[in-house]
């Protein structure tokens, strides 16, 4: 008897061993996703019953702060179930039928968890093709802001806009709302004929008399780029497939601006093989999109604080154009392994400027890159959970893992492969990657598996040199990270030092500085500094009255730190106009250090707050202790 069990236990075993052998090695080609991990952050069951085009029917209802309407959705019953699963949060779903013939169904609504809303649970039969969901968004959906006239630019008409990574897109749509999971669209949106409505999709470039706006993705797409926008919008062309939408009153400063997107995108094609989503447009948000950008497919969004006179902070358009292809052609399995869209993205948005602008300056962006790294990391502790590549965000709220760690751990780690193999090597390998996964998901681990078969070709020693299970896996910064050195701020540091030594500041050489080289002399200042100090370095360099945010944003900080009074309307007036979270972040964080300058804060805040988008102001609550 106990020889039979001991028998079936080696045979168990060996299966087992065997199983996971043979899913290691075909590990790089699963397409299967009930061998990938689950998305702990959707109620979906796409192993059952997964969505593969979305029909949307809705009106954007200004007056009542609501989006109402129909979402379709064609699906595929891969087991005969009879339930569909999808997400929800904050919608009231009015009904829900069956087929093109309109059958009422019944559903109902799971346990709400507090960042992932409800599971909307809705029978079906198996032969059942189509269904339809009649539903309206909640006002406070966190997914929307709605933005009154005296928030837009012209301060004229009202404005609307989605964000729906990582997982808001269900708070304005049910769906099946992961990142493994893609479908196609069509939308009809009904708004305010003053109005233009724009979308992740092919969009107009006129408005429309009757207000009404169809719009068409034929390419499958998950769920957090599913986006809409409606404004008193107009469009401009950049270049044959390039062009930028923004309000009336700021569409010659954003032409302007964004003159070189046509570049970026000829030296992306050329890095990493064709565009495949037909047209790239930018469209310029007010200024309280908490994001700096955000790719969805055919239009990034972006914050107006790029817009800065020079072109000197278009490093994000390469960023999100980036995204083409690391994140919306490849895309992260979940949202552990976030560093699999942003870290490749900060990777290739730095090859794409420098080709179009060569080394020095994509220099300095990857060194300022990894102060941000180094200063988060020390913000976070070494040792954080939090500070690894390949997250853990069970149980948590994707947005409170959200750190610079994805994003420059993650280009680090890329710039080691590629010094390590060489570019050409490296190239080929990148763009080889974005072909094969186009328009599927990807893990830390398949790309790990994917990277040992393709690159490193089973060479144990090299596999060893890179440390790779310690970079993906560990906290940290592994022993063998390459540290980016600019030569240019080698020039701004030793400008700090001559006027440390007493050189006063409107004799300091800074021609031919750009933004990036004022960036490091900002945060290279010595801390503390006299009242006397900031003001001979204000009245030399005009720091306050800087029309471009970043500088604006680096001035403040030393500005908070040194309680420097004569720059506090300034710092006030950003603090309630822009709604950035970059910016706002360390800015509240650094008044809230002092009892004085918590009080300051709480009473900006307590007006400003009416202007944030959620995602910025539950944030800074928690900064505040605001109770709302
Ligand atoms: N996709 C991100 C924004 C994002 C990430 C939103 C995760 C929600 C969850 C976008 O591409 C991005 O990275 N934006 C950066 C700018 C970039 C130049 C680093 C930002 O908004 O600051
Ligand atoms: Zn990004």
């Amino acid at each position: 008897m106990r020889r039979l069990h001991y028998h079936k236990l080696v045979f168990f075993t060996l299966m087992v061993i065997t199983g996971l052998l043979l899913w290691r090695c075909s590990n790089d080609q699963i397409k299967n996703p009930e061998l990938q991990q689950e998305d702990f952050h959707s109620f979906a069951k796409p192993y059952q019953v997964v969505v593969t085009h979305m029909n949307l029917d809705i009106k954007v209802d200004f007056d009542e702060t609501q989006i109402r309407g129909k979402s379709s959705f064609e699906i595929t019953n891969k087991t005969g179930a009879d339930k569909l699963y999808l997400d929800s949060r904050k919608l009231m779903i009015r009904k829900v039928t069956l087929g093109e013939r309109e059958e009422m169904t019944s559903y109902k609504l799971g346990a709400p968890v507090e960042y992932l809303g409800q599971p909307l649970i809705i029978d079906i039969k198996p032969q059942t093709r189509l269904v339809n969901v009649y539903y309206q968004t909640h006002p406070t959906a966190p997914a929307l802001q709605w933005l009154t006239p005296e928030q837009t630019d012209s301060r004229k008409h009202p404005f609307l806009f989605t964000q729906s990574q990582p997982v808001l897109a269900r708070s304005w749509i049910p769906c099946q709302d992961s990142p493994g999971i893609r479908f196609t669209y069509t939308a009809r949106v009904e708004t305010d004929p003053q109005l233009m409505a724009v979308m992740s999709a092919e969009n107009p470039t006129e408005k429309n008399e009757n207000g009404i706006y169809n719009f068409k993705m034929t390419q499958p797409i998950p769920a957090y780029l599913l986006a809409l926008a409606v404004g008193d919008i107009e469009y401009r062309s950049l270049g044959p497939t390039t062009g930028v939408y923004a309000e009336p009153s700021m569409i010659a400063d954003a032409a302007f601006e964004f003159a070189n997107t046509e570049s970026m995108m000829q030296a992306a094609e050329k890095l990493y093989g064709q565009y495949l989503w037909n047209r790239y447009d930018i469209l310029v948000l007010p200024p309280s999109f908490p994001f700096g950008g955000m790719e969805n497919p055919r239009l990034t969004f972006v914050t107006p604080t790029i817009i800065s006179g020079d072109r000197s902070l278009v490093a994000l358009i390469a960023h999100e154009l980036a995204h083409s292809w690391s994140g919306n052609l490849v895309t992260n399995a979940t949202w552990n392994d976030l560093w699999i869209n942003e870290g490749f993205t900060v990777y290739l948005e730095d090859r794409i400027m420098e080709a179009v602008y060569g080394e020095d300056y994509a220099e300095m962006l990857a060194e300022l890159g990894y102060q941000d790294l180094v200063r988060e990391m020390e913000h976070l502790g070494r040792k954080s959970p939090d500070t690894r590549l390949h997250l853990n965000l069970k149980g948590r709220d994707p947005d409170d893992a959200f750190t610079d760690v994805p994003y420059e751990k993650g280009r680090l780690f890329l710039k080691l492969l590629e010094q390590t193999v060489g570019r050409e090597k490296w190239d080929a390998f990148l763009s080889a990657y974005f072909d094969k996964f186009a328009f599927e998901t990807m893990s830390s681990n398949q790309f790990l598996t994917y990277l040992r078969n393709h690159l490193i070709e089973e060479n144990e020693d090299l596999a060893k040199k890179l440390k790779l299970e310690e970079w993906m896996f560990a906290p940290g910064l592994p022993d063998n990270c390459p540290v980016p050195q600019s030569d240019e701020f080698d020039k701004v540091e030793q400008q700090i030092s001559i006027w440390k030594q007493g050189t006063p500041a409107y004799d300091l050489n800074t021609d031919n500085w750009t933004t990036h080289h004022w960036l490091h002399f900002l945060r290279h200042l010595p801390q503390p500094m006299t009242e006397g100090q900031m003001t001979e370095l204000d009245r030399a360099f005009h720091f306050t009255a800087s029309g471009n945010a970043e500088i604006l944003f680096a001035w403040f900080m030393n500005v908070i730190r040194n309680q420097y009074q004569p720059a506090y309307d300034e710092l006030e007036e950003f603090l309630t106009k822009v709604g950035r979270r970059k910016f706002l972040r360390p800015l509240y964080e650094e008044l809230a250090k002092t009892k004085a300058g918590l009080r300051k804060a709480r009473r900006i805040y307590e007006i400003a707050r009416a202007g944030y988008h959620p995602v910025s102001y539950h944030t800074i609550d928690e900064i505040l202790d605001y109770e709302s």
